[in-house]
């Protein structure tokens, strides 16, 4: 067994069929395709430093992304995508990839490394926990279908409207996003250039994003996506609540549940059925009991692991 560096431009392809081949025992699987590789790779943070590929006799058989957020200053390095495919498993070819992104990690300054296991796979969190990772943060997966929410105190005074495709609208989007996120757990700000990468996407849709006013003052938002390569896939008419949030000031006067009412009006006018969003289970603003009160039901646990690599 042989891991080597991806090389940019030669393996787009192993890359994204080490995947398919691996996550396909995942719930929600769809298989990524080219188109989604390509957008990666013009994304501000694509880094091909630090991806590997693992090859027994020549043929690929897995691989691991070891990466740096420039934009971020703490020392914190994250290992991701790490999949081994179903015939080579069980051969230690995880644990030496899992190794190598540690090392590429250690070589390039990092201090600490982060990593994900879903809550349901012993195998990777087993993987994770005998490397040295902990668990620090849980996250949930929450999903509700989309009849209508009843018996909700709503925000009468808020107005709401649509992104529209300006610089100016999309900058305010990324002010407001930063700011209600400030003391969140893993928190960076956001460019925008990020922002303009996003808002390329062709699954972005500026309608499914609504600004929220009192009077003419910006006090919060929501964002919904559709993946529609999963709905054609998997046949589901499921949307997400991508983002949401407000202003410190203008908590707990329901226009959290006045923004969740509006992003899932937008994915019934979408032709979903079904929503779901992701949620820190110990996000400081107790965001869950919102949604809990709208109707979400908790059907997944994610894990974020950390350790430290100094020392
Ligand atoms: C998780 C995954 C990467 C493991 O790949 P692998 O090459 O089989 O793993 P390794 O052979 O290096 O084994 C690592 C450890 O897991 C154990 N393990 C592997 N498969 C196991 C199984 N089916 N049952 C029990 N233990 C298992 C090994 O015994 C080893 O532990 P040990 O060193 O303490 O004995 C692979 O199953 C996979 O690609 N799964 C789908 C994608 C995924 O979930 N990725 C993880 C994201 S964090």
């Amino acid at each position: 067994m042989k891991i080597r560096a991806f090389v940019q431009g030669e393996d787009e392809a192993i890359w994204l069929r080490m995947r398919n081949e691996s996550f396909t025992e995942y719930d929600d699987f769809r298989p990524g395709t080219m188109e989604d590789i390509e957008i990666w790779e013009k994304s501000p943070e694509f880094d091909p430093v630090g991806m590997y590929i693992a090859e027994v006799e020549g043929q690929p058989v897995g691989r691991v992304q070891a990466h740096v957020d420039r934009e971020r200053k703490e020392k914190k390095g994250f290992v991701q995508g790490l999949c081994v495919i179903p015939v080579y498993r069980r051969r230690g070819i995880a644990r030496a990839l899992l190794e190598t992104a540690l090392s590429s990690l250690r070589e390039r300054g990092m201090e600490t490394a982060q990593a994900w296991s879903r809550d349901d796979k012993p195998v990777a969190k087993h993987l994770l926990e005998s490397a040295g990772f902990q668990v620090v943060r849980v996250f949930s997966t929450m999903r509700r279908d989309l009849s209508p929410v009843v018996d909700v105190e709503m925000n009468r005074e808020v107005t709401f409207r649509s992104m529209n495709d300006s610089s100016e609208d999309l900058q305010l989007m990324r002010e407001l996003n930063n700011e209600a996120f400030k003391e969140h757990f893993n928190f960076r700000p956001s460019t925008l250039q990020e922002w303009l990468h996003w808002s390329q996407h062709p699954d972005f849709d500026r309608e499914g994003w609504f600004f929220t006013f009192i009077d003419a003052k910006p006090v919060g938002f929501v964002g919904t996506w559709i993946d529609r390569k999963y709905v054609a896939y998997r046949e589901e008419k499921l949307g997400w609540i991508d983002s949401i949030g407000v202003l410190k000031p203008y908590r707990n006067k329901d226009i959290g549940t006045s923004l969740m009412l509006r992003g899932m009006e937008h994915l019934r006018k979408r032709g979903m059925t079904e929503v779901a969003l992701g949620v820190d289970d110990s996000n400081p603003t107790l965001a869950i009991n919102l949604y809990e009160k709208v109707g979400f039901k908790i059907t997944r646990k994610e894990l974020t692991y950390s350790m430290v690599l100094t020392g």
